[in-house]
């Protein structure tokens, strides 16, 4: 029996997600500007009540351990520094597609949001040795949203996913994006990047969700980023912070070294730096 999946399901599945909010939207296209200025972030969170209240309420957790409340916006932004207020706001718009359980993949409950955080400050540390300029925070925002395709592919792959190991195994397919496709005729990132059209984010976050697997083939200019997840997620999977049944089951493009200096160390320095962060991060971002 075929398990091509029906791409028309996927299209409803996916048209009947909510939008995200106006400010979500700005928030991300402000991020994605090179030029923009934290005054610009600032800016949107204060016209945004709930999402000022969620900020608040992050940079008072435990977890940061101040001594003072924090009662200001421009001093929490200084604090937490925009990526957080990025989380918090894809947090809000995603429902719950992060934290369903990614039957496919075998994942656990809340796996791909871990991933996915991980990911993100990974990406983050990448960027940090680009060999040209780079914008710091739009390597975490894409690291946050590059598996986002898994939340809505991972009920169609759960019938062909058993297969997919194996496929690898006999050298069918070289990796698991392969194995998707092969088995249904869709994969993550395809479901990922009409996602990201529904709802309208800018095109370099497109660019990151769809080609995070081969970013070679992304168009010149959007390369170096998405190189920087491209990286970052296969770090955030060699901590052991993985999906599931797909960890380490991609190829790594050696395309990165074009674009930044990592060497063994530094990646183990980045390996390190991110988990420091990352458990931070996840304590203080529980809903
Ligand atoms: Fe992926
Ligand atoms: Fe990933």
């Amino acid at each position: 029996m075929s398990k091509i999946v029906d791409r028309e399901a996927v299209r409803q599945a996916i048209e009947k997600l909510p939008l995200f909010s106006t400010s979500a939207l700005q928030l991300l296209q402000v991020i994605a500007d090179p030029e923009h200025e934290l005054e610009d972030v600032i800016k949107i969170v204060k016209f945004d009540s709930a999402l000022t209240m969620r900020v608040l309420k992050t940079v008072n957790s435990p977890v940061y351990g101040l001594v003072k409340e924090v009662t200001s916006i421009d001093r929490a932004l200084s604090y937490l520094g925009e990526r957080m207020v990025v989380s918090i706001a894809v947090q809000e718009n995603t429902g719950q597609l992060f934290s369903k359980p990614l039957e496919g993949y075998q994942g656990e409950q809340g796996g791909l949001w871990r991933h996915d955080l991980f990911s993100a400050i990974a990406s983050r540390e990448v960027a940090r040795y680009a060999k040209g300029n780079f914008d710091l925070d739009l390597a975490f925002t894409g690291g946050l949203l590059h598996d986002i395709g898994k939340s809505i592919f991972a009920t169609f792959w759960k019938d062909a996913s058993q297969d997919a190991l194996g496929q690898i195994d006999q050298g069918i397919v070289s990796d698991y994006l392969m194995a998707e496709q092969d088995l249904t005729g869709l994969d993550h990132t395809e479901v990922g990047y009409e996602m990201a059209c529904h709802w309208n984010l800018p095109e370099s976050l497109q660019a990151v969700i769809l080609h995070h697997h081969h970013p070679a083939e992304a168009i010149e200019c959007m390369q170096p980023l998405v190189y920087a997840v491209h990286v970052g997620d296969i770090v955030s999977m060699m901590a052991g912070c993985d999906t599931g049944n797909d960890g380490l089951q991609y190829q790594l493009d050696s395309g990165y070294k074009e674009f930044f200096n990592l060497s063994p160390n530094t990646l183990a320095e980045i390996v390190l730096n991110s988990e420091e962060e990352f458990s931070k991060a996840e304590a203080s971002l529980v809903c």
